[in-house]
């Protein structure tokens, strides 16, 4: 089998086998392979090679401050998000958020008439579903949506690379709600944006919401080719 083969499968694998994990073992991971996986996220594309990310990576004792803080923009109200955030779709939009959510909350075992239940798996997300990291994606504030096309692809580079070292991640937007909290804890300046969160480490495979699984539309329901 020639390598160009061998890449490909690799990568379909990897690609394949990426998922949000909302469930996670609470192993740190070591600082140099912390490092060799973030310096690789950063070979994403990006408009004129900017590279407008900036990634704060939070763990140990910092990360204990947020995770007890962070609850809070819940319990007391105290939204502050950089982007606005409706989080109503229409439409297809809302058939996909729908089922998405209806998916994990069947492999929680939670009603859909569950409001209490519902609320407290939501809850999870800023606990950082118990992961031992966690990195908020910022960008600068005179930047928009071309810079934070950007973001996404570091994003999913660092996903994946993440995944191809049997690790696991899940991207949030609820850790943006409250980028205030965030840049005061971490001393960020205010000029940095927070567009999302990245809760990461060891997936648990024994707990509940990891059994979901959401697909995706037909391609031909996305994607169009023009000849
Ligand atoms: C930018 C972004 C923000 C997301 N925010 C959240 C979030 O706040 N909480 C959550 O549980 N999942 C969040 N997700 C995960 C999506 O629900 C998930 O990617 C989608 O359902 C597809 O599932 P998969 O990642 O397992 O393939 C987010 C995903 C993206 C890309």
């Amino acid at each position: 089998m020639s390598d160009k083969i061998d890449s490909a499968q690799a990568f379909e694998q990897i690609a394949r086998a990426r998922h949000s994990v909302r469930g996670f073992k609470n192993d740190a991971i070591p600082q140099q392979q912390l490092e060799n996986i973030f310096e690789l996220a950063q070979t994403a594309p990006s408009n004129c090679n900017t590279q407008p990310w900036h990634v704060h990576v939070v763990s140990g004792d910092k990360l204990e401050v947020l995770r007890k803080e962070l609850p809070q923009v819940l319990t007391r109200g105290e939204f502050s998000m950089d982007f606005p955030y409706a989080g109503k779709y229409q439409g297809l939009y809302k058939e996909r958020q729908y089922d998405a959510a209806n998916q994990l909350y069947t492999a929680m075992a939670i009603e859909r008439a569950d409001r209490a239940k519902r609320d407290d798996a939501f809850a999870r997300n800023f606990t950082f579903f118990d992961a031992p990291h966690v990195a908020f994606l910022f960008i600068d504030e005179e930047f928009g949506v071309r810079e934070a096309a950007d973001i996404g692809m570091y994003a999913q580079n660092l996903m994946l690379a993440l995944t191809a070292n049997g690790l696991a991640s899940c991207p949030q937007t609820a850790l943006s709600f409250n980028a205030d909290k965030v840049r005061e804890l971490l001393d960020i300046d205010k000029q940095q944006k927070l567009l999302f969160g990245l809760s990461f480490g060891y997936e648990d495979s024994e707990h509940p919401a990891n059994r979901c699984r959401v697909g995706r539309a037909k391609l031909s329901e996305t994607t169009c080719f023009h000849n």
